[in-house]
């Protein structure tokens, strides 16, 4: 065998190993991470902290993947997520759907849950008490998944995510689509102010702007990737 050819089967056994390695310690994390969040369905569905609890069928912990670069947060569950114990799987998720398969993203790639974890009774709004008992919930979520992008899905998300990360949040008509980079402890964070989808459901100018509004997430994550492939 040639020298080249040598240095080149080399190369190509150091590239596989260095791959595996990056793949065991994903696949560690992934285990840890799935380890955190099981405990934490289990204190949720359990969790009786503000009134709620006791009309719900099914709490909603949020589902996706915990290595995910984005995370939705929508408001509360709804008819059926109540009934499935799954986010956003009613109108306003098969909009959400669709959002996603219009940037190419899909569920899977994702991590979807909401400020609340049980549903508010007839879908009214969230009161200050629920969302203050709730988030501690979606805190940890948001610590175990260290997202690098999350997208608020309505206003009651934004208010919280916004607050969370001392940030005033304006008006989501002036500032819906737009990105905001706050620096956390796990690092640089963006934050995008989505509509909620349930908006587009009966409003087509509405739902033209959420399109609008998802394609600045595939230029996020393939800036990210760029960065990661240069680096
Ligand atoms: N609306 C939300 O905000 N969340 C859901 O999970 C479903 C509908
Ligand atoms: Fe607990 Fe949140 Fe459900 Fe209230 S909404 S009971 S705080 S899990």
């Amino acid at each position: 065998m040639g020298l080249a050819k040598k240095a080149e089967e080399a190369a190509v056994e150091e590239a596989e190993e260095a791959e595996g390695a990056k793949e065991a310690k994903e696949a560690k994390e992934a285990k840890e991470r799935e380890e955190r969040m099981r405990r934490l369905e289990e204190r949720v569905k359990a969790c009786k902290k503000c009134e709620l609890w006791s009309l719900r069928r099914n709490a909603v912990v949020g589902e996706g993947s915990l290595l995910a670069d984005v995370m939705f947060v929508g408001e509360a569950p709804g008819y059926y997520e109540d009934l499935k114990g799954r986010p956003f799987v009613g109108k306003a998720g098969k909009v959400l759907d669709e959002l996603l398969a219009s940037v190419h993203l899909e569920r899977k790639d994702v991590y979807i849950c909401n400020v609340l974890k049980c549903r508010p009774p007839k879908n009214r709004d969230p009161k200050p008490e629920e969302i203050e008992s709730c988030t501690p919930f979606l805190d940890e979520q948001i610590e175990i998944i260290q997202p690098k992008v999350i997208a608020t899905l309505g206003n009651y998300s934004l208010q919280y995510i916004f607050s969370k990360f001392n940030m005033k949040a304006e008006k989501i008509s002036k500032i819906h689509g737009r990105i905001f980079t706050v620096e956390t402890l796990n690092g640089t964070l963006k934050i995008i102010p989505l509509y909620h989808p349930a908006v587009a459901i009966y409003n087509s100018a509405m739902r033209e702007v959420l399109f609008e509004d998802f394609k600045v997430l595939p230029k996020l994550l393939s800036e990210k990737h760029n960065k990661r492939e240069r680096g």
